[in-house]
């Protein structure tokens, strides 16, 4: 299995908006790099960091205001932040690379998009190789169609990687607005949801407050009780998000709507892959083929995307070979079909993989949670297992 095409995030600290412009423009059309963020105010900086736990931070040297850039620097340093700082400089102003300093690299004005993206890169493969950050991993289900077993999956599937690896797995209902989980798993009205996390800066402790515990011994982080209430949560929450639960499960899941609004697509920038589920049905396949055309579009790599197809075992009368031709490949994953056993765990609010272990599609999905952390557990500290 290839690595997961990790995006690097990235947080800038400048002041000057051209600057901030000019990178901007460079890192345009670099899928592999997220700008989480321009910082303007040198105060703000260090708070921001410890808050998104970006995986580079670019620092322009002549910031000016109460606290300079080199100021910004020291701080991240001081508060044992482990990031790499670049510092942004004219070569009118030489400085020295001081790691004891926060001054990890230099970057002198001007600079191709090639330096940048190179040093970012490096940087970036440099603290992975430390293993710092970057064990956990962060999977969306998708499809390009409702009702075809997204939810289903994403639970299921949260559960097994949980039991089979012992890591930590987090399960976040990315369908802010009609979210299934809460019926699903018959949650009370009133218990919280992502509106409950506090917006400026979240703390590991208000996880605990926030997170439902499943009796499966997954996490989940639910979506708001109201339809309406949807529009409350912003791409900038779904960032902040995130970055703390990075921080503290080894496994996020996402279960995703079918609409590709600017929350959703945050969810789906910030996974190492998304497993966009497909059917035996002409509709999938047309949208499929047409939200392929987007992700290509989006610059998403050609590996971010597992297909999974549902119901394998039930072509409806279509052509096997369909499915090939739709995706230009074979699916990566396949569930059979177990109309009974799904059907009844869904609407006992258990998983299947529990209820039945040794049935067909729960030996499947746990080949498929296999697939997905191999390799993990072994770069994970074992503080970080349960
Ligand atoms: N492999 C399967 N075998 C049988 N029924 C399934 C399977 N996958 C999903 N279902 C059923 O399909 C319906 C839709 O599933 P759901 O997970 O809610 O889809 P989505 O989240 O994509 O809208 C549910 O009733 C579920 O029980
Ligand atoms: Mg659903």
């Amino acid at each position: 299995m290839p690595t997961p095409a990790s995006q690097i995030r990235l947080l800038l600290i400048e002041d000057v908006p051209q600057v901030a412009q000019y990178v901007r423009g460079l890192l345009n059309s670099q899928a592999a790099i997220r700008l989480l963020d321009v910082v303007t105010d040198g105060r703000q900086a260090v708070p921001l960091v410890s808050e998104l736990r970006p995986d580079v931070v670019i620092i322009d040297a002549l910031l000016q205001g109460k606290v300079k850039g080199l100021d910004v620097a020291q701080q991240v340093r001081q508060k044992g932040i482990n990031v790499p700082v670049v510092i942004l400089t004219v070569p009118q102003k030489p400085v020295q690379v001081a790691p004891d300093r926060g001054v990890d690299r230099v970057l002198t004005m001007p600079f191709s998009g090639y330096d940048l993206v190179n040093l970012l890169q490096t940087l970036s493969a440099e603290r992975q190789a430390s293993g710092a950050e970057g064990s956990s991993r962060v999977y969306s289900i998708f499809a390009a169609k409702g009702g075809i077993g997204r939810t289903t999956i994403a639970f299921n599937l949260a559960v097994t990687i949980n039991q089979q690896s012992g890591l930590k797995t987090v399960l976040v209902d990315g369908s802010i607005q009609y979210g299934d989980m809460r019926a699903l798993l018959k949650v009370p009205h009133e218990a919280p949801s992502i509106l409950d996390l506090p917006t400026d800066r979240i703390q590991e402790s208000d996880l605990s407050d926030v997170l439902w515990r499943d009796p499966s011994g997954i996490d989940i982080l639910l979506a708001p009780p109201r339809v309406e209430m949807a529009e409350m949560v912003t791409s900038r929450d779904v960032d902040k998000v995130l970055s703390i639960l990075r921080r503290v499960y080894q496994v996020v899941i996402i279960d995703t709507p079918t609409a590709l609004s600017d929350v959703v697509l945050t969810f789906l920038d910030n996974s190492d892959a998304l497993i966009h589920v497909v059917t035996f049905e002409s509709t999938v396949l047309y949208n499929t083929r047409a939200v392929g055309e987007t992700f290509r579009a989006i610059g998403y790599p050609v590996d971010k995307i597992r297909y999974l197809l549902n119901r394998a075992d039930s072509a409806g009368g279509m052509d096997p070979k369909s499915i090939a031709q739709a995706l230009g490949r074979d699916p990566e994953f396949h569930l059979s079909s177990d109309g009974r056993l799904v059907v009844e765990s869904n609407n006992q609010g258990v998983p299947f993989v529990l209820a039945n272990p040794q049935a067909a599609i729960s030996q499947e999905l746990a080949r498929v949670a296999e697939a997905l952390t191999e390799g993990a557990a072994g770069r994970l500290p074992a503080a970080a297992r349960r």
